[in-house]
């Protein structure tokens, strides 16, 4: 089971499209998938039709049972999305209150981590949609993915964002024995403006070696897909954000499939 997150403390940037898309298109190509809302706005939960003001059965309750020490099934808290292959483990507005009902209890940080491990065998992926700022919820997210994703808007300030969400890594990665292996994802570019070109040359003069060489560009069909509630490949397939996507996802698959580079003897 190969678990991503998706990140990035700046907000707005094309995190939730991100991890729905990534997973739709998992999805899509029969891999069984699951996405985790981690963040209390509940954005992922409500795209696919579901209230985070009322949710029966979230992330919340896997802190909730951490709290008063009782064991919880996983499995019953997933619910599904409408699309073959996809399930989802979705938010409630309530974990908006974890950093400061929990934030220092011991085990805070492993919850997610744990409650994936209970469900290995039975998703070949899963794809954790983050809050845009460093938490309680961050933290498990970092602690239980393989790989960081971090979306990062093709404008200036939005470099600002990512020097801080580095920081971050590295802070968190210093707790967890080393930082997980990130990729800087260029989103919302728009080649026909200064600000998308110039923010993407500063990206790859700067962090060049931890990022997918494409881009994600601006496209309204990301909109369109959320509106009607599909994961955009469900959607539209074919729209330029969609491939552009799905390049993201081959070149992501194919770095994992490269074999481990052999220490010298
Ligand atoms: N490449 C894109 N082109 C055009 N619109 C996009 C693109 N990516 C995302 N959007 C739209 O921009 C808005 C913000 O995107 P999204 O919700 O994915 O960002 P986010 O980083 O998850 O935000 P938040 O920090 O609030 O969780 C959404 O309405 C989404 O449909
Ligand atoms: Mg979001």
């Amino acid at each position: 089971m190969k678990v991503w997150a998706v990140a990035n403390q700046k907000g707005g940037v094309g995190k939730t499209t991100t991890a729905v898309t990534l997973a739709g298109l998992l999805a899509a190509a029969g891999r069984s998938t699951l996405l985790v809302d981690l963040d209390p706005q509940g954005s992922l939960t409500a795209y696919f039709g579901f209230d985070p003001d009322g949710m029966d059965g979230s992330v919340y309750d896997l802190f909730d049972a951490l709290a008063r020490d009782s064991a919880i099934d996983v499995a019953a808290l997933l619910h599904d999305t409408g699309t073959d292959d996809l399930a989802l483990l979705p938010a409630a507005t309530a974990m908006a209150t974890l950093d400061r009902q929990l934030g220092t209890r011991a085990g805070m940080g492993l919850v997610v981590a744990r409650a994936l491990k209970g469900l290995a065998g039975r998703f070949d992926h899963v794809v954790m949609d983050c809050p845009p700022m460093l938490g309680v919820l961050m933290v498990n997210a970092l602690a239980a993915c393989d790989e960081l994703l971090i979306p990062v808007q093709t404008e200036f300030l939005a470099i600002k964002g990512l020097e801080r969400m580095l920081s971050t890594l590295q802070m968190i990665g210093r707790s967890r024995g080393g930082a997980p292996p990130h990729v800087i994802v260029p989103t919302f570019f728009d080649r026909r403006t200064r600000a998308s070109t110039d923010a993407l040359r500063l990206l790859r003069d700067r962090w060049d070696a931890h990022m997918w060489p494409r881009v994600i560009p601006v496209d309204t069909r990301f909109r369109d897909a959320s509106r009607a509630g599909l994961p955009p490949p469900a959607f539209d397939a074919a729209s330029r954000g969609c491939q552009a996507y799905a390049s993201l996802l081959r070149w992501l698959q194919s770095r994992q499939a490269a074999p481990v580079r052999e220490t010298p003897p």
